[in-house]
């Protein structure tokens, strides 16, 4: 089978009720947490992705197994630091950074050396950000020059650590959080608002830990050493994942969308907060609480007019998967659009800022860049119909996505490369998407 698709025509109008692929950063988290509670633990709608399954073969390597049995993941824990080890050992986590930094913060009592190694694009990716928290708690860690591999050999002697997390990133502050866990007396972070959902699972799972929140920074104080039960949970919709279809809805005419079940947790959800100030008109309905989560309907419909942003970088972390479709919205915008302090696109599965630009400029949008901060001249009349060919080199799955929007709306010829890095996040989407009528060969 090949490895890249065709699009040759923008999708038709259509009118549609999806359901997108499960949360990927909720699944992950649930994989890890299962893999240290008491007994078997039961998830289901498991995002059957391949960073997700780079979880579950990783816990099992680390001697904690799980069957699927009736759509369900059962995981069986032995609680806290309850990975079996007999030797060193190697793991692999694939494309995935959340999985990479995760599993660190949980390996910070093994007995033995165990490697970390991932694919060619994780081992780009910088891992100072968690090796420097690590290293305060006693922990022995070996990089090559704080990339991948690592190799991590744990401690009895761990010490609880008081850490400003600067950068915003949920990664980093669930690292420590995990660390946290097997570490005796109070950890404390102060950390730069990012997502929430390991704060949230460890508050459903019922574990000592408090949020004093403030207007920029989560003061999270967690004590360690609490061992708690195995869990039922249901794993709800990605909106990184629905981000694609509600863009695809926006920017095709007479169309509208109802995305069911989806992860509207404050925040992720800047991409919503961004689209209807650019006069998007989205709408959340059923919003109900599932296991410390919110959750909701999506409801889009396609609109003619939508304006320039300014966009306040307050915003970013909880759009931060989403400005590369975001971007493609500012490009059919009437003005300009403005964002700021976009560094940490360039820290992710490819150079997400630098590639967003070229894209952009690709489909000739006048884009002007100062260091992080960028400028995007919006064309309400973009239409394509020129050849195209989207390389992707690091198998990145956001510009892969990003590419077939960009296809179904904007028209033109295009070559679409890395057909299978779709698998990392959303395996079904070009499914959903030729369900709703797009032509893609
Ligand atoms: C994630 C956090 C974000 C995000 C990534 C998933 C997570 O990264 O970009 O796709 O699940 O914690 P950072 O925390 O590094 O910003």
């Amino acid at each position: 089978m090949p490895n890249h698709i065709f699009i040759r025509e923008k999708i038709k109008n259509f009118k549609k009720k999806i359901i997108v692929s499960s949360d990927k950063s909720i699944s992950i988290r649930s994989v890890l947490l299962a893999s240290q509670a008491v007994g078997i633990s039961e998830i289901s709608n498991l995002l059957e992705s391949e960073d997700v399954m780079n979880a579950l073969k990783m816990i099992k390597k680390l001697g904690v197994n799980y069957i699927k049995q009736g759509g369900k993941y059962k995981i069986q824990g032995f609680g806290l630091n309850g990975f079996n080890l007999k030797k060193n050992i190697v793991i692999n986590a694939g494309n995935s950074g959340t999985l990479a930094r995760l599993i660190l913060g949980l390996l910070v009592r093994s007995k033995h050396k165990i490697k970390l190694i991932g694919d060619k694009s994780l081992s780009k990716r910088d891992f100072y950000r968690v090796i420097k928290p690590l290293k305060l708690l006693g922990v022995n860690i070996e990089s090559n020059n704080n990339l991948l591999p690592i190799k991590i050999s744990g401690t009895d002697f761990l010490r609880p650590i008081i850490y400003d997390e600067n950068i915003g990133s949920a990664q980093v502050k669930s690292c420590i959080m995990l660390s946290a866990l097997n570490t005796p007396g109070l950890t404390i972070i102060n950390s730069k608002k990012s997502r929430n959902h390991t704060e949230l699972m460890l508050k459903f799972l019922k574990y000592p830990i408090e949020i004093r929140s403030s207007k920029k920074i989560d003061k999270i104080l967690i004590r360690g050493q609490k061992q708690f039960e195995a869990f039922k949970y249901k794993i709800p919709g990605d909106i990184s994942s629905a981000a694609f279809f509600i863009v695809l809805t926006l920017l095709t005419e007479r169309s509208q969308i109802i995305i069911k079940n989806v992860n509207v947790n404050k925040t992720r959800i800047g991409i919503l907060t961004i689209l209807n100030k650019m006069g998007a008109g989205i709408i959340l309905k059923n919003k109900k609480i599932y296991n410390g989560e919110e959750i909701a309907d999506i409801f889009v419909k396609s609109k003619k007019e939508l304006n320039g942003i300014d966009c306040p970088s307050k915003l970013n972390s909880s759009a931060i998967d989403e400005f590369l479709i975001i971007f493609l919205v500012a490009a059919k915008a009437k003005g300009i659009s403005k964002f700021k302090d976009l560094g940490e696109m360039n820290k992710k599965e490819s150079k997400r800022l630098d590639i967003g630009i070229k894209f952009l400029r690709l489909i000739g949008i006048k884009v002007e860049r100062i260091k992080n901060d960028i400028k995007i001249y919006g064309n309400p009349k973009l239409n394509l119909s020129k050849n195209y060919e989207i390389k992707n080199f690091l198998k990145d799955h956001r510009i892969f996505f990003l590419s077939c929007i960009a296809a179904l709306t904007l028209g033109g010829n295009w070559k679409i490369n890395d057909k299978n890095s779709a698998n990392t996040s959303f395996p079904n989407f070009l499914k959903i998407l030729k369900t709703m009528g797009a032509k893609i060969s």
